[in-house]
């Protein structure tokens, strides 16, 4: 899934999320960056191997199968063996793995706007079908819909919400404003969709359509005098989001199997608290227009509501709340809801270390027949990462570690092939696993994003001076001088894809891609204008982007696997904890509570001083060259991020286990630190919870320093 709106930082539920996409920088007199300033970067023999490997050709022909067949969850078990089959040609043993999960598929609906006079109007929901992108009038094309959305009818007068976040429902409950009973209208953007859906549940609202603003599209749009795709980057008028409308935040995977894995003979549980219990609609702004204009002039307008990111940029239209309109909507969603079977394609080369294993994930379904960004420029990648393997494995070369490359099912739903895998293979991950490395967009636009746990930031930051980079036409920077340039910032994990389920169990993970800036085309996310054709013509001309990332992934994968000392790095954690602990200190300053945070401190000094004990003991084992040692040593880097779960998850939530970063309950993609502590403030508003809060916090912090020390 992965929304185009990148966020960074640490965050409270009050703290601003910054949009990524508007932080920019001039493009002009890019630097090279580092102490090593060779260019091109110098490579060792098995590097220069695998990445000469790579063929922009070659990853396009990938994309292009992958683009054009209907794939969506559990509906192409070809497309998974096809996946696998390519990985076994190139020297992996591959299999596929099958789950039997809750699913829904669109069946009809929709929407009718019915004016205080009696007039009518009725929104197609439908994108047009254009003659310059071909899978865009393929017969099984998929209709706009929102997985995981409840079948029913509403009819009454709608509000407008903003982006439908507590926040915006808290403000609209200040100015008066009736919600329930009512239809929530509400943007995308910020908060994960299904949590906008919960939101207005939650007010006692009884449906809610979803409209894209073009408000979000930076500089690019058809008011600033763009054209629209096909013809130009802007954002063509009908463009739909489709998506999940999960309470992605509660937990991840099927829906009714919370926690374990999904047979067909599993156990079912109640899914009504994670999936809505209202109908949800996605629309276009094209057609979303008209719906706003009927509010325009009643209730408060956009401007004196006073909410960030509340006011979009569709022309005639005020944004105001709506109270009183007596404008009304009626509409209708019927889902199939169904179980069935969804494949994971798993490829694997054993290492000659059987208790250290690096996965490497891709989800492969869409919501369209496309998904040339999302996600199938990963598996695009993800192919040609393989291909690149089994040449360098034709030299004779083993990893040390053992290599599991998956393309996951049913990521869209609610990264259901990722959690139901990671719940059957637990034992053996909490064992085994060194790190997890998802790529999932691996190029909508030309700028470079990565988030990682700290022991990553390290090793993933410094190889991105080995891969040449291709940034607005040049041709002679590296991925770090590129990264640096667009503001060199190593992001924090929150949700939104596969990493979710291995993160929340402490394993290493990064998660890595490459999207637009404000003035870059807009990526049609989700939508049927995600394709080849959007691809080559706009988001990736010559797939150099796609080689460079896959470059990326593959030099990051083979370090991982061949180095003797496992690139994990602890003592990344300390200057993080203390940014975090920075963004907490504010959180609680700002809020009634007095919260003594110094068993958190005094947890993060022993574990500083524990990472620094660990890392020389480790120089020590490299330079007398003990093995034994060293094995230990790497074994303590693989385990010590365990320490950092809490065995019954965060307060509300069983499945998210990490104390340091989770995705925040009302926000679903951007991350909160210290999440078990700064909800309790923000979200719960319960002082003793939070003050537990930081000592179950300290307590993971000492076992994870425990680790690296015995
Ligand atoms: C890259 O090439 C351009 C054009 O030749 C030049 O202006 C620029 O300084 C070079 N950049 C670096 C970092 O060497
Ligand atoms: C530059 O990179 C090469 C290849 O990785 C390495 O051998 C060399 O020591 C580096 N030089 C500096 C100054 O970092
Ligand atoms: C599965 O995907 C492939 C490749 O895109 C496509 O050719 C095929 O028609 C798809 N199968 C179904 C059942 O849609
Ligand atoms: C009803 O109201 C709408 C919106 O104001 C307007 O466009 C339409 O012309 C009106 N229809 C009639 C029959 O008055
Ligand atoms: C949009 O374009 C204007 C004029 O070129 C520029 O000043 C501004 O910074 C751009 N906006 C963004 C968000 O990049
Ligand atoms: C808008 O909100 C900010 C704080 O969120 C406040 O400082 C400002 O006075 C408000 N403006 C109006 C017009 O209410
Ligand atoms: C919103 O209301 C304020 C105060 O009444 C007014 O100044 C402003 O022009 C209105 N904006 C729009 C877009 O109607
Ligand atoms: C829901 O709306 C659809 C479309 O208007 C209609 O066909 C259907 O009968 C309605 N269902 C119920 C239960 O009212
Ligand atoms: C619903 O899905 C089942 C398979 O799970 C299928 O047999 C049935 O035909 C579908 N019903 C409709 C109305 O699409
Ligand atoms: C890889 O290792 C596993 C576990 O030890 C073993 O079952 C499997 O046969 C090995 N595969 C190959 C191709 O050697
Ligand atoms: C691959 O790159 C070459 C060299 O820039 C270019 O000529 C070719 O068209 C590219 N291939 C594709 C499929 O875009
Ligand atoms: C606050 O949290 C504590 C500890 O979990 C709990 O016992 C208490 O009931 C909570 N208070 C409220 C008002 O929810
Ligand atoms: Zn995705």
């Amino acid at each position: 899934m992965k929304t185009f709106l990148f966020f960074l930082g640490a965050i409270g539920a009050k703290a601003c999320q910054r949009e990524r996409a508007f932080a920019h920088h001039s493009h002009a007199h890019v630097k090279r960056q580092g102490s090593n300033s060779t260019f091109p970067p110098v490579l060792d023999p098995n590097e220069q191997i695998l990445l000469n490997s790579f063929d922009n050709t070659s990853i396009s022909e990938w994309s292009y199968y992958y683009t054009h067949g209907n794939h969506i969850a559990g509906l192409n078990q070809t497309m998974a063996q096809w996946t696998a089959d390519r990985w076994a040609e190139f020297g992996f043993t591959s299999r596929l793995d099958e789950y039997f999960v809750f699913l829904n598929y669109p069946i009809a609906n929709s929407l009718l706007l019915t004016y205080p006079n009696g007039s009518t109007y009725k929104p197609t929901l439908k994108e047009d079908v254009l003659k310059e992108d071909p899978t865009t009038s393929y017969p099984d094309s998929i209709p706009t819909f929102h997985g995981y959305s409840f079948s029913g009818n509403a009819s009454a007068e709608y509000v407008y919400v903003g982006r439908g976040q507590q926040v915006d429902f808290d403000r609209l409950e200040a100015l008066g404003v009736e919600l329930e009973g009512k239809i929530a209208l509400a943007k995308y953007g910020g908060p994960f969709r299904g949590l906008k859906v919960k939101n207005a549940q939650d007010h006692g609202m009884i449906g809610t359509v979803i409209f894209s603003d073009p408000g979000d599209d930076g500089n690019m749009t058809e008011a600033k005098g763009v054209a629209a795709y096909p013809a130009g980057p802007a954002r063509n008028p009908s463009t739909v989001q489709r998506g999940s409308v999960q309470f992605l935040s509660t937990y991840p995977g099927d829906p009714t199997t919370p926690g374990y894995v999904s047979k067909p003979d599993s156990e079912r549980a109640d899914r009504t608290n994670i999936t809505p219990q209202i109908p949800s609609l996605p629309i276009s702004w094209a057609e979303a227009q008209p719906i706003l204009q009927a509010l325009n002039g009643f209730g408060t307008n956009g401007t004196q509501v006073n909410r960030t990111g509340w006011v979009g940029a569709i022309p005639g239209v005020t944004y105001s709340t709506g109270a009183g309109s007596g404008a009304t909507l009626s509409m209708s969603n019927l889902m199939n809801d169904t179980y069935g079977t969804i494949w994971n394609a798993v490829g694997v080369i054993n290492g000659t270390n059987e208790d250290e294993v690096v996965i490497v994930g891709n989800h492969r379904d869409a919501w369209i027949i496309g998904g040339a960004a999302d996600p199938n420029s990963g598996s695009a990648v993800l192919i040609e990462l393989a291909k690149a393997f089994g040449k360098l494995s034709a030299t004779g070369w083993k990893p040390k570690r053992t290599i599991v490359l998956c393309s996951w099912d049913a990521e869209e739903y609610g990264l259901v092939g990722s959690t139901e895998w990671m719940e059957e293979y637990i034992p053996w991950l909490k064992n085994a696993a060194v790190s997890y490395l998802n790529i999932d967009v691996a190029v909508a636009g030309p700028i470079p994003d990565v988030s990682a746990t700290p022991d990553l930031h390290e090793v993933s930051t410094s190889l991105m001076k080995k891969i040449v980079y291709p940034y607005r036409g040049a041709t002679n920077l590296t991925l770090y001088d590129v990264w640096v340039h667009e503001g060199g910032e190593v992001g924090v994990l929150g949700s939104g894809s596969d990493y979710t389920a291995f993160l929340h169990r402490g394993i290493a993970s990064i998660d890595m891609g490459s999207g637009g800036g404000p003035n870059d085309a807009v990526y049609p996310y989700h939508s049927n204008y995600d394709s080849y054709a959007w691809m080559e013509r706009f988001g990736d001309p010559g797939f150099h982007t796609h080689k460079a990332m896959g470059q990326y992934l593959t030099i990051l994968l083979y370090h991982m696997v061949n180095d003797e000392v496992l690139p994990l790095k602890p003592s990344g954690y300390v200057p993080e904890f203390k940014k975090y602990l920075t963004a907490l200190d504010a959180t609680v300053s700002s809020s009634d509570y007095n919260i003594d945070l110094s068993p958190l401190t005094a947890a993060i000094s022993t574990f500083s001083a524990a990472a620094r004990s660990f890392e020389s003991l480790r120089d020590a084992a490299v330079s007398a060259d003990d093995s034994a040692l060293l094995t230990v040593q790497n074994h303590k880097a693989r385990d010590f991020s365990r320490g950092f779960t809490s065995q019954g998850g965060l307060p509300a939530r069983e499945f998210y286990q990490h104390t340091i970063f989770a995705p925040g309950r009302d926000t679903g993609y951007a991350p909160v630190t210290f999440p078990g502590i700064t909800e309790s403030i923000t979200f719960d508003r319960n002082q003793t919870l939070a003050q537990a809060w930081v000592g179950r916090t300290a307590r993971a912090i000492e076992i994870a320093a425990s680790i690296l020390q015995t």
